[in-house]
């Protein structure tokens, strides 16, 4: 068994390095974070081959008396904590001790200090953790740190580092954080070129003191309108920062850049809490460009838990989660309107309380009259008899003041307009009670309440379950499937005989589908014939269907037939006869509806169950539940 002993001071500080000191970037990271414990309101920072030749990291903090130059190269020596006590509330940015000697054991070392006041300064020269020399110096007030050939005495380390390049990014991408971090202190970044390419050096980076975190972050980032600015005071937090706006493109990945008591952390929780609060704002799941400045009192969060400080742990972690998610959301919610997730209707199973008569307050948003969509609707269509019923709602233009009128008159007109809505309540109350009438065939399923229509296209609706839009042509067109074929099973269908009968080309194969399926299609109450030639006549349509729409019907029609040889069902081509059918018949997409159309198509869909999906196998129905609103406005 060997004997256990002590290992010595320098090859301790290189396994301590091995932890601290992973690249030239965490070298940086360890000198600017003392410049700025140092109080330093400039720090100028030098980096030669990504910083594997050299890091000069320059500050004009309060600098060092000579005795403190000496204890500073030294493991475990620190001005920042003194008792176990100090490890509960840590203030500064360093605290272990551990980063100059470990610094110092892989590198050509160099210190130079001036304490603020002091008539001289220090310097110390270290190689690879033996002092070279010590000895008093001229130098400006704060500190200079030299790290020249960093690993040169771990060749294996050194091996592992990247091109110089993407060593330069991780540092410069590291001096922009700090910046971020630290708004009031001067930042400048510069090349050195010991390589000889030109005079000087290049400057990656400046940015001169600025006074608000909004300044910096606009110096570094310039001007974004695609972030959005986010501040929040809540349960001892405070919360500032820039985060990506819910755009248009979709998910976006970004830099994330997050703060805890100004020190870059990444903590699984904010990322969690960013993650949920984009999940909730959108359909898709973004990894967002974030940069979040948190500051909490230093005894909630715990900083000593990870080697290169690169993690804490709060105290409180769920608190620090829900504050966080809400600030993102209201904050995004800022930007623009939240975009609520939308969930397919799943068909509705027998509810358990019985329809009821009435919706509080969603009877009141129906009978103001209907904005978006013109009260009159195309007598052209009269024939489809889905549209038959006659308005209930009285003409809008009598009930709006006019706009002429003196303000004194207006005001007893609006008094007027009042009644008016309330007899148009009344009317209203009527119809209601035809919707809600309980002997409907099936009355477990609640009524929606349309409200308008969205781009002439989409009915929007509301329950009392929440916010329904509902695809206009699609949901007609699952209300007419299920007519037509009900229809169907107690015999034929409607026909309507055209006045001149439409002629049409069709291919051989196309003609022969339609001969095919004859007795078929004349269930429909669709009367076809050969014509001679290329020509078939149709002379007599279905009832449901527009003449307009006959042609187009029968070209589809044959086309969805020619595929069924004899052998296929016959109830197979019955369906696609049905669902070419109520394709055709259904109302389109971009066309007006009144009020009273919207409500007997959704009336009629309630009658299918608010059937999800149309015979063609797109959605009916989007939902946007109450439980989602009411969760997004923190209701719940
Ligand atoms: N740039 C600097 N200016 C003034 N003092 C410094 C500077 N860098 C280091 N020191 C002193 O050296 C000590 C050791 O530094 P370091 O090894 O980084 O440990 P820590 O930062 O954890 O205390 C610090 O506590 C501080 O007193
Ligand atoms: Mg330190």
């Amino acid at each position: 068994m060997p004997r256990i002993h002590r290992l010595a001071p320098d090859l301790a500080n290189q396994i301590a390095a091995g932890e601290v000191v992973e690249r030239p970037a965490s070298v940086v990271k360890e000198l600017v974070e003392n410049a700025i414990d140092a109080g330093a309101t400039r720090v100028a920072i030098t980096i030669d081959l990504g910083g594997k030749r050299l890091i000069r990291v320059e500050d004009d903090g309060e600098g060092m008396e000579p005795e403190d130059a000496r204890l500073a190269i030294e493991r475990h020596a620190t001005s920042k904590i003194a008792r176990a006590d100090d490890l509960g509330a840590i203030r500064t940015l360093g605290f272990r001790g551990e980063a100059l000697p470990s610094i110092a054991s892989v590198s050509h070392f160099t210190l130079r200090t001036r304490a603020r006041g002091s008539q001289s300064g220090t310097e110390i020269k270290v190689n690879a953790g033996a002092i070279e020399s010590v000895r008093e110096i001229g130098a400006p007030e704060g500190t200079c740190i030299e790290v020249a050939d960093l690993f040169y005495n771990l060749p294996a380390r050194r091996k592992f580092l990247k091109s110089d390049v993407a060593e330069t990014t991780q540092i410069s991408r590291l001096v922009t954080q700090l910046a971020l971090g630290y708004p009031e202190v001067g930042f400048t970044l510069t090349t050195s070129h010991s390589t000889g390419s030109g005079p000087g050096g290049r400057q990656l980076l400046q940015a001169p003191p600025a006074g608000s975190l909004r300044d910096r972050f606009f110096h570094l980032y310039g001007e974004r309108p695609d972030l959005v600015e986010l501040k929040k005071d809540a349960a001892g937090l405070h919360i500032e920062g820039f985060i990506a706006a819910l755009g248009d493109q979709g998910p976006v990945r970004g830099s994330q850049n997050v703060f805890v008591n100004r020190r870059i952390v990444k903590d699984k929780t904010i990322a969690h809490a960013i993650i949920e609060s984009y999940s909730v704002a959108t359909i898709k799941e973004r990894s967002p460009e974030v940069h979040l400045f948190i500051r909490i009192a230093p005894d909630r969060v715990d900083v000593n838990v990870h080697p290169t400080k690169a993690e804490v742990r709060f105290l409180e972690q769920s608190l620090v989660h829900e504050v966080l998610r809400r600030a993102l959301g209201e904050a995004l919610g800022r930007g623009r309107a939240t975009e609520v997730q939308f969930r397919l209707e799943q068909p509705l199973a027998a509810a358990a309380d019985p329809l009821p008569m009435n919706i509080p307050g969603v009877w009141a948003g129906a009978v103001v009259g209907n904005r978006w969509s013109p009260e009159s609707f195309n007598p052209g269509s009269s024939n489809r008899e889905s549209f038959n019923r006659g308005s209930p709602i009285p003409n809008r233009e009598s009930s709006i003041p006019d706009q002429g009128s003196p303000i004194g008159d207006q005001g007893s007109r609006i008094g007027d307009q009042g009644s008016r809505i309330g007899d148009q309540g009344s009317r209203i109350g009527d119809q209601g009670s035809g919707i809600g009438d309980p002997g409907l065939k099936d009355p477990i399923i609640r009524p929606m309440i349309p409200l308008g229509q969205f781009r002439d296209t989409f009915i929007i609706a509301v329950d009392d379950e929440g916010v329904a839009i509902i695809d206009q042509h699609v949901a007609h067109e699952r209300v007419l499937f299920e007519l037509i074929t009900e229809r169907l099973t107690s015999g034929r269908l409607e026909s309507q005989r055209l006045l001149t009968p439409i002629l049409l080309d069709l291919s051989p194969s196309q003609r022969e589908a339609l001969r095919q399926h004859a007795a078929t299609l004349e269930r429909f109450g669709m009367e076809v014939e050969e014509f001679g030639g290329d020509s078939v006549r149709l002379s007599a349509v279905p009832a449901v269907l527009d003449p307009a729409e006959c042609e187009a019907t029968i070209r589809e029609l044959t086309e969805n037939l020619e595929g069924l040889d004899g052998g296929t069902r016959a109830d197979e081509a019955l369906r696609r006869i049905a669902a070419t059918m109520a394709c055709h018949a259904a109302v389109k997409a971009n066309y007006p509806l009144t009020l009273d159309k919207m409500r007997y198509i959704l009336e009629e869909l309630r009658r299918t169950a608010y059937s999800s999906v149309c015979p063609h196998g797109r959605p009916v129905v989007l939902r946007l539940t109450r439980r989602e609103i009411e969760k997004n406005f923190q209701r719940i």
